[in-house]
């Protein structure tokens, strides 16, 4: 009943008194009220006028497994140590591919390069997708950054914000970045076993800690509008499966050019760092195979391959 009485106050986005629910399920105003309670307890703004009744505020951001309706492909927690993590486990126990993992907060959330990536409770994106893909390994970082095209082309469409990528799947607005995607496999000699790949996206987070508050921003921050996690993460996982689709069939090449148009890094001069080389150069292109290509100062066109690869503006900067 209680799945009943959120849906007609989901419907009515008004108040609808305890008499109305109660004749409508056909019990008592005392069984509507535990429903009530409970449905408050799981973090529904529900507001009890006395007289009018109760009424949902529908635009209240909850992220939980009902919110998500993604049927069985999905794994909620509300806490899990790293959605990575857990999605890595699950694709050993053998679940479906395209499973969804996602949480209200990470305790030890994973970033690129050894990085943590700093997941506070209830206002952003942690989300992990399991993969079989029947490609050759060396594709996978390619996965990357077709899911950065999904990602990007989802944010600019519910913000209206300039969201660019900077190579590889750093998503960036207003100079800052805004989300971030790690992609991980286990693989065998010449066979994947199956790709995790993570996005996290800074979505209603106001405040960030001293040491990234110049380079990290979220929706929030840049639209000063308040979004809900679970239509941004239906949005995405459509986008993620459709390029995923399209990555399958004609290969990165066919998203090369939609790549190019969103990646900020192309025509600036750049440091990149692979393994541990440094190349400095002015970034002119992006590969077929998704590499970035830097002219250095002999003028020789240097692929950098995104796996292990960091890149950052002149003199330090950001971008
Ligand atoms: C980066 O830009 O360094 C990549 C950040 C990736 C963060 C996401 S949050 C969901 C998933 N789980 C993790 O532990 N990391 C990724």
């Amino acid at each position: 009943m209680k799945e009943e009485i959120l849906n007609v106050l989901k419907q009515k986005n008004n108040y609808v008194s305890g008499q109305e629910l109660a004749d409508m399920f056909n019990v008592s105003r005392t069984a509507v009220w535990k429903a009530i309670t409970s449905l408050k307890k799981e973090g529904y703004a529900i507001e009890s006028v006395s007289r009018l009744g109760y009424r949902l505020d529908t635009e209240n951001d909850i992220l939980n497994e009902r919110e998500l309706d993604f049927s069985d492909n999905i794994y909620f927690c509300d806490i899990l140590n790293s959605t990575n993590n857990t999605a890595k486990k699950m694709a050993v126990e053998g679940c479906r591919e395209f499973l969804i993992v996602t949480c209200n907060k990470q305790e030890n959330g994973k970033g690129r390069l050894g990085r943590t990536w700093i997941s506070p409770y209830g206002e952003n994106i942690y989300l992990s997708m399991v993969f079989f893909p029947d490609i050759d390994i060396e594709k996978t970082s390619q996965m990357t950054l077709v899911f950065g095209i999904a990602a990007a082309e989802t944010l600019k469409n519910i913000t209206g914000l300039d969201v660019k990528i900077k190579w590889p799947n750093d998503l960036i607005v207003n100079g800052r970045k805004v989300a971030g995607i790690l992609t991980e496999m286990q693989a065998e000699i010449d066979r994947i076993i199956f790709v995790v790949s993570g996005i996290g996206i800074n979505v209603n987070q106001t405040k960030f800690d001293d040491e990234i508050k110049d380079k990290a921003t979220s929706l929030f921050n840049e639209s000063g509008k308040k979004y809900k996690r679970s239509f941004i993460i239906k949005e995405l996982v459509k986008n993620f499966q459709k390029y995923y689709a399209v990555f399958l069939d004609k290969g990165f090449g066919a998203l090369r050019d939609e790549y190019k148009n969103m990646c900020i890094n192309t025509g600036r001069e750049v440091k990149a760092v692979s393994r541990g080389r440094e190349i400095i150069g002015k970034a002119v292109d992006i590969s077929e195979n998704g590499e970035l290509v830097i002219k250095n100062k002999s003028g020789e066109l240097v692929y950098i391959s995104s796996g292990e690869a960091g890149v950052r503006g002149l003199d330090n900067k950001y971008i």
